[in-house]
């Protein structure tokens, strides 16, 4: 009945997925609440939860590796979220909230677009380009607090 286009995931990857979107609601409630007490350097740094930087790139590189479409959407919110901060520092509250708007934006269109599928190894091989299987997954690069098991 989901007709959405499916992400193949290893299923350590899908859990992984699955908490950096918990953790992007979470930032986008610290945004939310900046705005609510007009602190812009929390705002700046609630932003920079969901920038973009090079390790997240990778991450979404890998993640995207059997979607085609799926990165590139993921690159364009983190790029879109960056935006976010910059408004913030210069203090500008309606800015904040237009920034916030289209980086939203990019989180319903993406999740109106693809669903997960969870794979098993042989899956991922076959549905993502060569090269893909042997990257190492850069899980280590995730600065959370989260575990990835052995
Ligand atoms: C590039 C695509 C993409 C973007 C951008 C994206 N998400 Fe997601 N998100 C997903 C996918 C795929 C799932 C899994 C959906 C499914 O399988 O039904 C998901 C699931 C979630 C979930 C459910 C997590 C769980 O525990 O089940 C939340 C919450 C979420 N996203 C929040 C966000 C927020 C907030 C943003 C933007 C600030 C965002 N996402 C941006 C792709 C994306």
């Amino acid at each position: 009945m989901d007709s959405r286009q499916n992400v193949p995931l290893l299923p350590m990857m899908a859990n992984h997925q699955k908490q950096n979107m918990r953790e992007h609601l979470i930032a986008v409630q610290e945004i939310v609440a900046g705005l609510a007490a007009g602190d812009f350097d929390a705002i700046d740094k609630a932003s920079k939860r969901i920038g973009f930087s090079e390790q997240m790139g990778m991450m979404c590189t890998h993640m995207g590796a059997g979607a085609p479409g799926f990165t590139e959407r993921a690159l364009a919110f983190h790029h879109t979220a960056d935006t976010i901060g910059e408004a913030a520092r210069k203090h500008d509250a309606p800015g904040v909230l237009a920034a916030l708007d289209k980086t939203l934006t990019t989180c319903t269109s993406c999740h109106a677009t693809f669903k997960q599928h969870l794979v098993d190894e042989a899956e991922w091989s076959s549905s993502t380009p060569a090269g893909s299987a042997a990257m190492p997954m850069p899980m280590h690069m995730h600065g959370g607090p989260m575990r990835h098991g052995p």
